[in-house]
């Protein structure tokens, strides 16, 4: 299982260029917390300072009071001490504070915009990812790029700073014992720049075992019915573990890595420690340095190790950041097919005429899925759209709902290019069933309003009544208030359409699509409906894509769609007595449910 491969084959050159530009990008993003980031900035500062002040006192302290025997001297000197100990402290503490803080806002707003962005996204782009990486976007990816990204370098900063700091207060106290402090340095960055490259390896690995994990339990979780059905529990339980086992093992390398590069770079400063204190120890000797120099050296030595290891710790997650970045980014910058044109107009008192004119479209580039289709709906015609399966009916409607804009021809609503219609105006016009019906958790009553949002307990009523499945649903255990579950779990494939149909009607559109949905309903109930869809399609437009061509019977027009083209239409009679593909499948269709009758399950 590859995960993110867009990551995964980037080169380096390419992240280095992208990496200056997500910088940039985030900077600029971070531009709006000015306050936050200034109190950041003042921390740091604020840390740097403190930083430098306190070996340097601790240095004075002993050479200019505790050799001296100036004992009132050391007392104030101390108590300044104490001071600057608790300056370094309370900056260090509000540093933390303050970057957590624009962190914490950088990615709430992050988040906000992905969120809004993915629901502005066209279908298109939903077909073509897997939600696993789309909720790993989302959620994990952006508190990657929080971690490293906007705390991560608002402490490296920090660091940096306080790294130049104690660097140049060094050079200024002694530059040759400087030299000897800092001989070690080449050593600390070649350490850290190996481990840095096996941390991030065992990092990467981390990632994709845990995403592996999160998209198994996933997968398993949506698709509990089949993998009980097929008594899969045993294969996916196994499945489970490996990645499991895998999964742990690469946090167990990651953490085995750590384990030798800390004790090694203590190893490394505490080299630096003892070059100072021989060296140190012969320049007193010798009278060219002081004992409070040197102490304070081996503080400030103490004091480089940090930034330097920081800076590798940065090397590697940098990298898990970019990937992150990426993704993001990719989601963030995906193009808005369904974007309406400027100058957009709002469809009012809809007519609701629906032309499809040489259209051609397809999902995947060369291999058309609607071939020169030309198909013209007057209006308050309803029009049954029939067809084996993988013909292209649904994707007729997801073009006509402009989830997707043909390669090639118009789809005109009204005479209007669909392209050039405000988009809410023509969803809100069109009221449209898909073939999978969607219910959200709550009560019936919630999800038929759906349809209207403001509309009234009363509205929802008397359009079931109208449908005639006002006493269908008040005899369900709740009435109105039954919980449907999550995505509707709790009812029938036919209650969920039911409840569709009702959610679309209350809407009182212009024109109607119903996708197939009438398929799961039974035979009485279908034809009690059908009654009742007769009254309430009058003076409307419809569209009924239908499987049982007893739905199809009593449309205006019939339209027969195989392999992508119109082959045939007309009405019923017309086509029955064409002797054509319709009545074939007419044929085939009442000989499959006489020969079930005949032939009863045993
Ligand atoms: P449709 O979804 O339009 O078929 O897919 P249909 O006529 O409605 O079929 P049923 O009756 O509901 O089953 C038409 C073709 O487009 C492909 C499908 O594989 C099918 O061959 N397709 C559909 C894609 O390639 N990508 C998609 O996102 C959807
Ligand atoms: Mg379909």
């Amino acid at each position: 299982m590859t995960l993110h491969p867009s990551a995964a084959t980037l080169g380096e050159e390419a992240r280095e260029t992208s990496a200056w530009g997500l910088l940039k990008r985030v900077s600029r993003d971070l531009s709006r917390y000015r306050v936050q980031v200034a109190l950041v900035a003042l921390s740091i500062v604020a840390y740097t300072l403190t930083g430098i002040a306190t070996p340097y006192t601790l240095g004075i302290i002993i050479d200019n009071y505790i050799l001296k025997g100036n004992l009132p001297g050391l007392a104030t000197m101390s108590l300044i001490y104490l001071l600057l100990l608790l300056g370094q402290w309370a900056s260090m503490t509000a540093n933390t504070y303050y970057i957590q803080t624009v962190g914490q806002l950088y990615l709430r707003d992050l988040r906000n915009k992905i969120f809004s962005k993915l629901q502005r996204l066209s279908m298109k782009f939903f077909t073509s990812r897997r939600i696993g990486d789309l909720v790993s976007a989302t959620i994990n990816d952006t508190s990657t790029l929080n971690d490293v990204l906007v705390s991560g370098i608002l402490s490296v900063l920090g660091h940096l700073l306080s790294l130049v700091g104690v660097v140049a207060i060094m050079i200024y106290i002694n530059p040759v014992m400087t030299a000897v402090a800092l001989a070690n340095v080449p050593l600390l960055i070649f350490i850290a720049r190996t481990y840095g490259r096996r941390l991030k390896e065992a990092h990467r690995v981390v990632r994709k075992k845990v995403a592996e994990s999160t998209m198994l339990v996933e997968e398993s979780i949506a698709g509990i019915s089949t993998i009980k059905a097929f008594g899969m529990d045993e294969r996916v339980l196994r499945i489970f573990n490996t990645v499991s086992n895998e999964t742990s093992r690469a946090f167990v390398g990651v953490a085995k890595l750590m384990g030798l590069f800390w004790p090694f770079m203590d190893l490394t400063v505490t080299l630096s420690v003892i070059l100072v204190l021989a060296f140190g120890g012969y320049l007193v000797s010798v009278g060219a340095a002081s004992i409070g120099v040197v102490v304070a050296f081996i503080q400030y030595v103490n004091r480089l190790a940090r930034p330097i290891t920081q800076f590798v710790n940065m090397y590697d997650s940098l990298q898990a950041a970019l990937a992150a970045a990426e993704r993001i980014y990719a989601v963030l910058d995906s193009e808005e097919v369904e974007r309406e044109g400027i100058g957009a107009v709002e469809l009012k008192n809809l007519r609701g005429e629906i032309e499809l004119k040489n259209v051609t479209f397809s999902y995947v580039p060369g291999r058309p899925v609607l071939k020169n289709v030309n198909i013209h709906v007057r209006p308050g015609e309803v029009v049954a759209v029939v067809g084996s399966t993988g013909a292209g009916k649904t994707t007729l409607v997801n073009l006509i709902m402009r989830f997707y804009d043909p390669d090639e021809g118009q789809v005109l609503i009204d005479g209007i290019d669909v392209k050039k219609v405000k988009l809410g105006s023509l969803r809100r016009a069109v009221s449209y069933v898909p073939q999978e019906t969607y219910l959200f958790p709550g009560t019936i009553m919630d999800n038929i309003k759906l349809g209207k949002p403001g509309a009234s307990d009363e509205e929802v009523i008397a359009v079931c009544k109208e449908l005639g499945i006002h006493e269908f649903i008040e005899r369900m255990p709740d009435g109105y208030m039954t919980d449907a579950g999550e995505m509707g779990k709790k009812l029938s494939t036919g209650e969920k359409q039911l409840i569709a149909i009702a959610r679309a009607m209350l809407r009182d559109p212009a024109v109607v699509i119903l996708d197939e949905a009438l398929s799961s309903i039974d035979v009485v109930t279908e034809a009690m409906l059908r009654g009742a869809m007769k009254k309430l399609m009058e003076g409307r437009t419809g569209i009924i894509i239908a499987h049982r061509l007893s739905t199809a019977k009593d449309c205006d027009r019939i339209i027969v769609i195989e392999d992508g083209e119109v082959i045939e239409e007309g009405t019923h009679d017309e086509l029955m007595n064409a002797r054509s593909r319709y009545h074939e499948l007419y044929k085939n269709m009442t000989r499959t449910i006489t020969t079930a009758l005949l032939n009863p399950p045993k």
